[in-house]
């Protein structure tokens, strides 16, 4: 007999904690390129549902890493961070966003990753009973754990129609008054939106109407092109006295596995946050957080990422329009988010976009990430493998290829 049955908590389902035949969507996308690498092992798979950069961080953050590893001074726990860090990241904010009124040591602290971040907020915030407004689809952390908390989450659905941005006035009121948590996340995944200072304002607006606390998910924040500035939320007026923002360094400085964050912003929160942190991991390596500094002491890496993006846009939406996709380019991150065909061929029906983006990648080894959260929308990413422009057109060009013989309806 297995008595561990009994000990897992209700929050990961009890008893029936590992029991589900639910498979989740990614592991239906790994399934369906293993069974199309055995099909075709001579064809490579075009892999455009990758939600990380394809290149390594920049040669002189890995030298910072190589010189301050072996430093005596940086071995210790860090606990809460270092404040050379938190320097760092104040003055980052100043340049980038041109936000002055941030003290380093009261309203920043470094985490490992965004994941953690947003993981441990809903900690400092949620009682059971509590509800979390979250905008959907989106990246899922701290709904999963206000849930986790005995919490409730009200979605907030992304669509088209609303231009990607949440509908405040649809949210009802009693739901309002539950609320403690408005998960926001711009430049958002998967949508690719951006936002405006008029949509930061109105977070301010229904954030203080409500006395809610928002959660700005600014983990794509300087992944930005075509003339659009990077846009933070504590840049509005009075965002400060109703949240936080949580920056990352993995997307804006290729630096995914290195897991380096931060929190910014409101002091209470930021000093919750500070105290769930505290009691829970006991800092990033200081090693880890000088090379960050270098990272963030170096604009240009950002923006050469920026450009390469940029141009791989341009390639890819062109291609996609070609095929008969309703493609935009967008204005940050490196997704571009659009409605799933409806078939292929003339006897083949896709009911979502989850069947969509099986059937390219079991037919044509192309990979995107389906989300049926707000509508039949995949998402293709231009962090695919390409060393140099002509090698990216040439995967633009085969996944035009292949796409083409698909004979896809929309
Ligand atoms: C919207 C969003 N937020 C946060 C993260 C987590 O980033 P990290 O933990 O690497 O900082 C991701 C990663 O994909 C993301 O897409």
């Amino acid at each position: 007999m297995d008595f561990f049955e009994d000990l897992i908590a209700e929050r990961l389902g009890g008893k029936s904690f590992g029991k589900s035949t639910e498979i989740y969507k990614f592991e239906k996308i790994k399934r369906a390129k293993a069974e199309a690498t055995s099909k075709y092992p001579d064809t490579p798979i075009l892999d455009l549902g990758v939600g990380e950069p394809d290149i390594p961080a920049d040669a002189a953050v890995v030298r910072a890493l190589a010189e301050e590893a072996g430093k005596p001074e940086n071995r210790w726990y860090s606990d809460n961070g270092i404040l050379q860090f938190q320097e760092a990241a104040a003055t980052y904010l100043e340049k980038v966003y041109q936000i002055s009124d941030i003290d380093p040591k009261k309203n920043i602290i470094h985490g490992i990753g965004s994941k953690p971040v947003l993981a441990f907020l809903p900690i400092c915030l949620i009682n059971p009973g509590d509800v979390t407004l979250a905008t959907t689809p989106g990246y899922g952390v701290t709904s999963t754990y206000t849930r986790y908390l005995g919490g409730s989450v009200y979605n907030m659905p992304l669509t088209k129609k609303n231009d990607f941005f949440p509908d405040f006035s649809a949210v009802p009121e009693d739901i309002c008054r539950k609320a403690k948590i408005l998960y926001i996340n711009y430049p958002n995944n998967p949508t690719g939106q951006v936002a405006t200072k008029e949509f930061f304002s109105s977070v301010v607006q229904f954030a203080k109407a409500n006395k809610i606390a928002v959660i700005h998910d600014a983990a794509y924040a300087a992944v930005v092109f075509d003339g659009y500035k990077p846009l933070s939320f504590l840049s509005v007026d009075g965002a400060k006295d109703v949240g936080i923002e949580v920056h990352s360094l993995s997307k804006a400085f290729n630096m995914t596995g290195w897991r380096m964050a931060f929190v910014a912003g409101n002091e209470k929160i930021v000093s919750a946050y500070g105290t769930v942190k505290d009691n829970t991991d006991s800092g990033q390596f200081r090693a880890i957080q000088k090379a960050g500094i270098q990272a963030l002491n170096h604009l240009e890496i950002t923006d050469k990422t920026c450009e390469r993006y940029s141009r791989r846009f341009d390639l890819l939406i062109t291609a996609l329009k070609e095929i008969g996709f309703e493609a935009d380019k967008p204005k940050g991150t490196f997704y571009c988010y659009v409605p799933a065909p409806k078939g292929a061929g003339s006897d083949i029906t896709f009911n979502n976009a989850e069947e969509a983006s099986t059937f390219l990648i079991k037919n044509a080894l192309i990979s995107t990430v389906p989300w049926d959260d707000a509508g039949p929308f995949l998402r293709f990413s231009v962090t695919f493998n390409a060393t140099g422009y002509e090698a990216e057109k040439r995967v633009i060009e085969e996944l035009k290829v292949r796409l083409m013989k698909l004979d896809l309806k929309f």
